[in-house]
């Protein structure tokens, strides 16, 4: 399948980073094609509302910035991955821009199934951002995959790594 990770972590060696990298591995491992894109580099600004893309642009954002470069990229992905850090209680602000964007085309089209990595310093953080994300998926109508968390004790290790392996064999 043809996978999108979208990596929001602006620390190049945090647990984020390295959570999306695992995955990448695992589902290489596997024979899936996979793209991994560092969203936290990109700048992507906040949806206007403005309307445009339903009116005059006819599906398209009148906001020139990197979004343009993820478009393409999302309109191919079959499997969406989220991984982002866990910021005042909720995903963090870098991958919410990329999502909201997407009002322009409303959902990615080929997207049938998504998984999310989080990370965070303490546990029991993940109530909002797994809302938000089960949302999501209901909205897109795409299936949730599976969703691996990392606290502070939990970060770079071994069973994490397993559980990240796991989510790709569900797919
Ligand atoms: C702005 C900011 C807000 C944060 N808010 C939370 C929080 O609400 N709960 C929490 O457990 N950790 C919080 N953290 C800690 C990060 O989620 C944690 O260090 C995470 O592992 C960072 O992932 P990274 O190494 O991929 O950047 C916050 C960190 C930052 C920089």
């Amino acid at each position: 399948m043809n996978i999108l990770i979208l990596q929001a972590s602006p620390k190049a060696n945090g647990n984020t980073a390295w959570m999306a990298e695992e995955y990448k591995k695992a589902a290489e491992a596997a024979g899936h094609q996979v793209t991994l894109v560092n969203v936290s580099r990109k700048k992507i600004a906040g949806c206007l509302a403005c309307e445009y893309c339903h009116n005059k642009g006819n599906g398209a954002c009148i906001q020139r910035d990197d979004m343009q470069e993820l478009y393409p990229l999302m309109a191919e992905a079959e499997v969406l991955v989220l991984a982002a850090p866990i910021y005042y209680f909720t995903l963090c602000a870098q991958i919410q821009a990329p999502i909201q964007r997407m009002y322009c085309v409303n959902a990615p089209a080929k997207v049938k199934k998504m998984a999310l990595l989080m990370s965070s310093y303490s546990p029991g953080v993940y109530t909002g951002a797994t809302a938000e994300y089960h949302d999501i998926c209901n909205y897109w109508h795409v299936e949730d995959s599976g969703i691996v968390t990392a606290k502070i004790d939990e970060q770079k290790t071994d069973d994490t790594k397993q559980k990240i392996q796991a989510l790709v064999s569900n797919l």
